[in-house]
């Protein structure tokens, strides 16, 4: 990329032809430079079956070249038009209950349906051939948020896709049987054939089975997306192709596998501007997505510039937010700022969704926010590129995601997301920069590895968390981790028994606590606070750091930490409240050597830094307060006309600035 890229879903088929003379002057006043184009078209350009007309895709793409404005091409295919559903009932998908869900909104499809794939290929094929030469062209959206609406799928198409799925992870029914625990409440199988979708059933079904349901349901759509992608691998190889992830973190897809099918990877991002604190979970969620390409630069696909329409309640984001949270993304790693979408539409389920031209027009707040941002954005091409380093990783896999959620578990309250942020908080107030990784990731290169509680970890993960520590890594494993093999079959040996040595402690017994309970702990002197959880902790020879303080467990181990090879594990068993947790990390950091970007920052600012030929400092300032920073060296500002190099920034409320100049390691 030669700059960050600005722009959105543009929908011009809404519109009479003459509002492009309106979207050219304003797209040029607001610096925009890729939009995306097609996503919902497919009843557009396929009125009938197999009757093609692209005349308004045409003349869109004609505009944008002409404008010098990039296309991000959709394959259409988000949303079958109603003759296919009509001609074709078995593409709708079906819920666990049986309940087949109707056309009438969008991804009304089966991901693993043949029918669906077929129809689905024929247009991909036509679109790729048609628009390979054009010079509007600079990558493909294939479909829409996979996984969005339609999480699984339990119609007969399904079902079949499923067995098929399950005979190639398998082989035979003998291993399958073993794999699942079968023998457990007689559902011993005698053959693929009699395998079902777990549907809704008496009670728990095989927990086994639905963690498989989860990562087929993942596949399904992967397979979905890949009947696209080959097409156009075949017809463009040398296009580049992305698929837009759903949300901050979604729990239905395997992000991991996917990136693997895409040349770039994309994300939409929608904040609660009521939630005080959701630029945490927004950043937790571009760390994770950074980190997925090894820290290539990303797309921030879609987000809003003011109010979505689908939560409950839809707040707006108050002036100088929607530009805070582009430089968010920015700063940990995008190289684009991209809206849903350009225009408001004035009918449709989103016609209260806000875009970057609002129904009022031009003269309008929003607008004259998307304006600025775009001119300031294009000020600064050189960040474009730029990577963030990290020397903390957070582990995350979406096969223990899956498998922690099941039911029939010590607690319903150990959530995955709810975990990481409860480990990641602490991080991101110090301004420590975190990569998000899978647990089998080189781990060589991180000073501190957080684990929270990661259910479900085969033999090889234990096996890297060991070798990282024995290297002389700092590792911090909260609870319920390493308690399951891939099968969702418990160690036996004593919990956790793949990392019982490394953290030199055996878990007698789980003691969740009650609906909203909490407990505390004696720690450093002081009573602490947690809640969640609370175990039977034996040492075995892990030091002491906190003791629970109350209740069955007063007097036995909370906190450990246990020198491991040239290493140290350390190991939470429960969750401490967030100002708990901040004084242990602090700790666990400063033992592990870990810093921040820069040191004794004013609450509520946010600093990264993105390095390229120079270091980019990114200081956000999250609070309603101006706030100045006092660098340790200065900085140049790159968003505003030349200007001296100067050691203090001044923070306007809600405050943005980007300087250039040695932040990185060297420096501190
Ligand atoms: C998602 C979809 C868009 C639109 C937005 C609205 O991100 O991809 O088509 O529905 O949500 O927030």
């Amino acid at each position: 990329m030669e700059r960050v890229y600005y722009g959105g879903d543009y929908y011009p088929e809404h519109w009479p032809d003459g509002i492009w003379e309106d979207d050219r002057k304003l797209m040029a006043e607001a610096a925009v430079s890729l939009v995306t184009v097609g996503i919902f078209s497919w009843a557009q350009v396929e009125p009938r079956p197999g009757e093609f007309d692209f005349g308004k895709v045409d003349q869109t793409l004609d505009n944008l070249a002409e404008a010098g404005i990039r296309a991000c091409l959709a394959t259409m295919t988000a949303s079958p038009p109603p003759w296919l559903s009509h001609q074709h009932p078995e593409i709708l998908p079906v819920r666990a209950d049986g309940t087949r869900l109707s056309a009438g909104a969008r991804q009304q499809f089966c991901p693993s349906s043949p029918v669906f794939r077929r129809y689905a290929a024929r247009l991909v094929d036509r679109v790729a051939t048609r628009y390979a030469d054009h010079p509007a062209l600079e990558l493909w959206h294939i479909g829409n948020e996979f996984g969005c609406h339609i999480r699984e799928c339990y119609c007969e198409a399904s079902a079949v896709d499923f067995r098929r799925w399950l005979a190639e992870r398998y082989g035979t029914i003998d291993a399958l049987n073993a794999a699942w625990s079968t023998t457990f409440w007689s559902q011993r199988y005698s053959g693929f054939a009699e395998i079902e979708p777990p549907r809704v059933a008496p009670t728990f079904p095989n927990p086994a089975h639905k963690l498989d349901f989860h990562r087929f349901s993942s596949d399904a759509s992967l397979g979905a997306y890949l009947n696209e992608r080959e097409i156009l691998a075949r017809i463009t190889p040398d296009v580049p192709v992305t698929t837009n992830f759903v949300g901050l973190v979604q729990k239905s897809l395997d992000w991991h596998k996917w990136v693997q099918h895409e040349d770039i990877v994309s994300l939409d991002s929608y904040p609660d501007p009521y939630d005080a604190r959701s630029h945490l979970e927004a950043a937790f969620g571009y760390d994770l997505v950074r980190s997925l390409k090894g820290g290539q630069p990303w797309l921030l696909m879609e987000q809003a510039t003011s109010a979505v329409n689908w939560r409950t309640r839809n707040s707006p984001k108050p002036p100088g937010t929607m530009r805070l949270g582009s430089w968010q993304a920015v700063a940990r790693g995008a190289d684009s700022v991209l809206f849903f979408q350009w225009r408001q539409t004035p009918g449709g389920a989103e016609k209260f969704h806000s875009a970057m031209v609002p129904h009022g027009g031009a003269d309008t707040r929003i607008f004259r926010e998307v304006r600025e941002l775009g001119q300031e954005l294009a000020s600064a091409p050189q960040i474009a590129g730029s990577r963030v380093q990290a020397d903390v990783a957070i582990l995350h896999d979406w096969n223990s995601w899956w498998a922690l959620e099941l039911n029939s578990h010590p607690s319903d309250d150990l959530t995955q997301l709810d975990a990481h942020l409860a480990h990641y908080a602490p991080f991101f107030d110090a301004n420590i920069t975190c990569d998000v990784v899978h647990p089998s990731h080189d781990l060589s290169g991180y000073r501190l590895v957080v684990v929270p509680n990661l259910y479900l970890m085969d033999r090889a993960v234990a096996a890297n968390l060991r070798s990282y520590v024995e290297g002389g890594g700092h590792l911090a494993v909260s609870f319920f981790s390493g308690i399951a093999d891939e099968n969702d079959r418990v160690y036996e040996g004593g919990y956790p028994a793949p990392l019982r040595d490394l953290l030199g402690l055996r878990v007698d017994e789980f003691w969740p606590l009650p609906e909203g309970g909490s407990t505390t702990m004696h720690l450093d002197g002081t009573r602490a606070g947690a809640s969640v959880w609370s175990e039977w902790i034996e040492s075995e020879g892990a030091d002491i750091v906190a003791t629970f303080a109350e209740g069955p467990l007063a007097g036995r181990p909370a906190v450990t930490r246990n020198e491991f090879g040239s290493g140290v594990a350390w190991y939470l068993g429960t969750r401490p409240d967030p100002t708990v947790m901040r004084t242990l990390f602090d700790r666990i950091t400063a033992e592990a050597d870990v810093s921040p970007v820069l040191p004794g920052l004013p609450d509520g600012v946010q600093a990264v830094v993105r390095r390229g030929g120079t270091d980019y400092l990114f200081l956000l300032n999250h609070n309603s307060v101006p706030v100045t920073v006092s660098l340790p060296s200065p900085g140049t500002d790159v968003l505003t006309d030349p200007a001296p190099p100067s050691s203090e920034v001044d923070l306007a409320p809600y405050g943005v600035a980007v300087l250039s100049g040695q932040f990185g390691k060297d420096a501190r």
